[in-house]
C-alpha cells in the first residue's frame, strides 16, 4: 500500500494524557471563541513528515498508519507548538545594569534620555560581527524552543544605520536556516531615533527619510523581512511618523505591526487600525478610542505582560476589556535585552492568567492561533488539525491548566517544528 511506502516520515504521537488542539477557525479567536482550547483525551496526534494528517484513536491510526514510527509522550500534554510572536531576539551585550538602575528608581525612558536604554544595545550591535550575533541569537533562539515555543518573530532594530539593520536582517535569515524553529523576520529600523538624528527637527527628518527612501526598499528587494515595525511612543515616533513609515513598508509589499501604547497613550493603537496592521502591540496604555478602533478592525492585540513585570510597572493591558469589545489578543514575551530577557513563554501565560485575567483556555488561544494571526500564518500553524504544520510541543504535565500554574518552571519536554525536533529534553522522548 502507498502509505506503507511513506510509513519513514509517519509518526504517532502516544500517549498524552491530553492533547490541546485549539482546532477551530484558521483565523483570530474572538471573545468567546478564546475560551474554546480544543482539549481531547485518549488521543493520539499523526503527522507524515511536515504535516498532521489526523488525531484520533491510537487503534484507528495504527490501522490508518501501518508502519508508522510511535513517540510515547509519558502521559504529558500536546500543545501545538507555541508562537511567540514578538521578540526582539538579535542582540549583542545584555543589559543587566539597567535593572539595577530602575530599582533605584530611575525609569525606562529616563534611561533612555541619558543614551541607554536601545541607544546602549545599538551602540554594541554596531561593533558586533555578523558571526557573534548569529552565534548569541542562535543558542537564545534554542532558549525559547526549549520553553515550548515552536515560531519566533524576530526583529531588527538595534541596528539604526543601513548596513548594521541589514546586518542584523541576514542574521536573522541565516537563524532561519540553520534552526529548525519557524523564524519570521521584521524590519524594525524605527526602533528608536538614533542619537546622531536627534539633535534637530531636519536631521530626525533625514532619518525618517533614510527609512523611508533607502531603507525599506533595501529590506523589500533582498526579501529580507515580512514585516514592517514602529515603536510609536511619546519621546520616539510620533504617529505622523509611525504612519509615513508604516505607508512605505506596506507600499513596497511589507505587513505591518506597530509597538503602540506601550507607556502612554499615544493613538498607536487608532493608526494600528486605520493602517490595518496584522498586529498593534503592547497596548498597556491604550485609550478608549483605541480599544474602540481595535474592535472594528481585523488587528491582533499582542500583549507582552513580562515587559511590565520586568519594568516593575503595575499596569497591565486592560485584557478582559480587549477580548469583552472582540478583539483577538495573542501573548508573547518581547524577549529582548532592555525590558523582557526571558524565553519563558509559559511563563507569559502565568502573568496572562494572574495579571491580564485570562483563563487558561484564552492564555492558551493566545500563545498559539491568536499569535499566529498576528504572524499572518494562522492558515497552516497554531493548531493540531490535520493539514496544518507538525508543530507540536509536549510537556511533562498531566493537565493543561498547569502550563500556567507552575509558574517559572520549565515543563516542556520536547518541541517539533514542521516535524522536526527543535528540542528534547534530558527526560527525552522515545
Ligand atoms: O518592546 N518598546 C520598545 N522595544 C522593546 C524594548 C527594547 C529595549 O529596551 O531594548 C520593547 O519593550
Ligand atoms: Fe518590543
Amino acid at each position: 500500500m502507498a502509505t506503507t511506502a511513506h510509513s519513514a516520515q509517519q509518526t504517532l504521537f502516544t500517549n498524552a494524557s491530553q492533547v490541546v488542539t485549539c482546532a477551530g477557525a484558521a483565523r483570530a479567536r474572538r471573545g468567546p471563541e478564546m475560551s474554546d482550547a480544543g482539549v481531547r483525551t485518549d488521543v493520539c496526534v499523526a503527522i507524515d513528515a511536515d504535516r498532521i494528517t489526523a488525531v484520533g484513536a491510537l487503534r484507528d491510526l495504527r490501522v490508518q498508519f501501518p508502519g508508522a514510527r510511535e513517540i510515547d509522550c509519558r502521559g504529558g500534554v500536546i500543545t501545538p507548538g507555541l508562537v511567540d510572536s514578538h521578540t526582539h531576539g538579535v542582540f549583542g551585550r545584555p543589559r543587566y545594569d539597567e535593572q539595577e538602575m530602575r530599582a533605584a528608581g530611575l525609569d525606562y525612558m529616563e534611561i533612555a534620555r541619558r543614551g541607554g536604554g536601545i541607544h546602549s544595545s545599538v551602540r554594541d550591535l554596531r561593533t558586533q560581527s555578523e558571526d557573534t550575533l548569529f552565534e548569541l541569537a542562535r543558542l537564545r533562539l534554542l532558549r525559547l524552543a526549549s520553553f515550548g515555543t515552536t515560531t519566533v518573530e524576530v526583529k531588527s532594530g538595534y541596528g539604526l544605520t543601513l548596513a548594521d539593520e541589514l546586518k542584523t536582517l541576514r542574521v536573522i535569515a541565516r537563524l532561519a536556516e540553520a534552526l529548525p524553529l519557524r523564524i519570521v523576520p521584521t524590519f524594525l529600523g524605527a526602533h528608536e531615533i538614533p542619537l546622531e538624528h536627534r539633535g534637530t527637527a531636519a536631521s530626525r527628518q533625514g532619518y525618517v527619510d533614510l527609512i523611508v527612501h533607502e531603507m525599506i526598499p533595501a529590506v523589500a528587494a533582498g526579501k529580507l523581512a515580512r514585516f514592517a515595525d514602529v515603536f510609536c511612543e511619546t519621546g520616539v515616533y510620533t504617529v505622523d511618523e509611525s504612519r509615513a513609515i508604516l505607508s512605505a513598508a506596506r507600499a513596497a509589499g511589507l505587513l505591518i505591526k506597530l509597538h503602540a501604547d506601550e507607556l502612554t497613550s499615544s493613538g498607536g493603537a487608532e493608526l494600528a487600525a486605520s493602517l490595518g496592521a496584522t498586529s498593534a502591540d503592547h497596548l498597556a496604555a491604550i485609550s478608549d478610542t483605541g480599544i474602540a478602533a481595535l474592535a472594528q478592525s481585523a488587528t491582533v492585540a499582542t500583549l507582552l505582560p513580562g515587559t511590565m513585570l520586568f519594568l516593575g510597572k503595575t499596569k497591565h493591558a486592560p485584557a478582559r476589556r480587549l477580548i469583552d469589545a472582540g478583539i483577538p489578543v495573542a501573548l508573547a514575551t518581547d524577549f529582548n535585552p532592555g525590558t523582557s530577557p526571558t524565553p519563558n513563554l509559559p511563563l507569559v501565560l502565568t502573568l496572562g492568567v494572574s495579571q491580564l485575567h485570562l483563563s487558561v483556555a484564552e492564555a492558551v488561544i493566545a500563545a498559539t492561533v491568536n499569535g499566529a494571526a498576528a504572524l499572518a500564518l494562522a492558515d497552516r500553524i497554531g493548531q493540531i488539525a490535520p493539514g496544518f504544520a507538525a508543530d507540536l510541543a509536549v510537556f511533562d504535565v498531566r493537565d493543561v491548566r498547569e502550563l500556567p500554574y507552575w509558574y517559572g518552571d520549565n515543563r516542556c519536554i520536547a518541541t517539533f517544528a514542521r516535524g522536526k525536533a527543535c528540542y528534547t529534553s534530558d527526560l527525552g522522548l522515545t
